[in-house]
């Protein structure tokens, strides 16, 4: 049914994805990550979330907070104004020497609807629900949020200047990406798969994909030219996690990748203009 197919992206645009924001620089996740990736011409910033006790979206990659933030809590056992207020910007200047700032330490977790009300319609945002279980309430969470702050309509999705969608959102997990499709068959989703060999999907499996994503999202470990070949194949888009390194963003330029995920968007948007 071409009226709920999923929606496919603009062909022969490489995207630079800003993964956590512009996190090789500044702490990732935080409003100076996401305004510096926006400065140096990020086509999308990347959120991660989880859903916090009180049922509100917080931009988080972990479940748990030793990593970040030094403390063993786990995401979902505290509300939105806690986790509001633990700091952990500080372990990006301990393991950042170079690039430490003071201010850092005053960073604490954002709830999405915190971005977005920072940052509007002015950002393309690349959104990754983590750990959704099954309830379906972070899905619904997501598209209410969006709406709420009018990054997209009640039934429809806008495109920035260029013709890139306002939002795409992403999962490893289908169950979620199905309810997502359910919900909102305009927005375009990336299918993530945690490949740890060569990148590989039977046709049955891209079959049931193409009726919901709009492609993939693969390690840079697995990614390969037939892989890439046979997505396209099917009208697939596939984007690479996450690369860092000029010559590796380069190869991937070159093996027509259609986006990278990457901590440096300033080297990816030089390299993704031929520079
Ligand atoms: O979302 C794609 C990529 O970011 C997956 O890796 O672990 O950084 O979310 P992770
Ligand atoms: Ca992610």
């Amino acid at each position: 049914n071409a009226a709920t197919g999923p929606v496919a992206l603009p062909n022969g645009r490489f995207l630079t994805i800003a993964h956590r924001g512009a996190s090789a620089y500044r702490p990732e996740h935080s409003i100076p990550a996401y305004l510096l990736a926006d400065e140096m011409g990020a086509d999308y910033i990347e959120l991660d979330l989880q859903m916090t006790k009180d049922r509100q979206l917080v931009v988080v990659h972990d479940s748990r907070l030793d990593r970040l933030a030094g403390i063993p809590d786990r995401v979902q056992d505290l509300t939105l104004d806690e986790l509001k207020r633990i700091p952990y910007g500080g372990q990006f200047n301990e393991e950042n020497p170079g690039l430490a700032d003071q201010g850092y330490t005053g960073i604490s977790f954002s709830g999405l609807t915190d971005v977005l009300s920072r940052f509007g319609s002015t950002v393309n945002y690349y959104i990754e629900l983590k750990s959704p279980g099954n309830s379906g309430q972070m899905e619904e969470a997501v598209v209410s949020d969006l709406i709420s702050f009018g990054i997209i309509g009640d039934d429809s999705t806008g495109t920035d200047a260029e013709g890139l969608p306002k939002v795409i959102l992403q999962s490893f997990s289908e169950r979620s990406l199905l309810r997502l499709h359910e919900l909102r068959p305009d927005i375009p989703l990336i299918q993530l798969y945690p490949f740890k060999g060569n990148a590989d999907l039977s046709s049955a499996a891209i079959r049931k994909l193409s009726g919901y994503a709009s492609g993939v999202g693969i390690p840079a470990s697995s990614a390969h030219p037939a892989f890439i070949d046979k997505l396209h194949g099917q009208g697939l888009d596939v984007h690479v996690f996450t690369v860092n390194d000029e010559d590796e963003i380069r190869g991937f330029i070159d093996m027509g990748t259609d986006g990278i995920f990457t901590d440096r968007p300033d080297l990816a948007v030089r390299l993704s203009q031929g520079n």
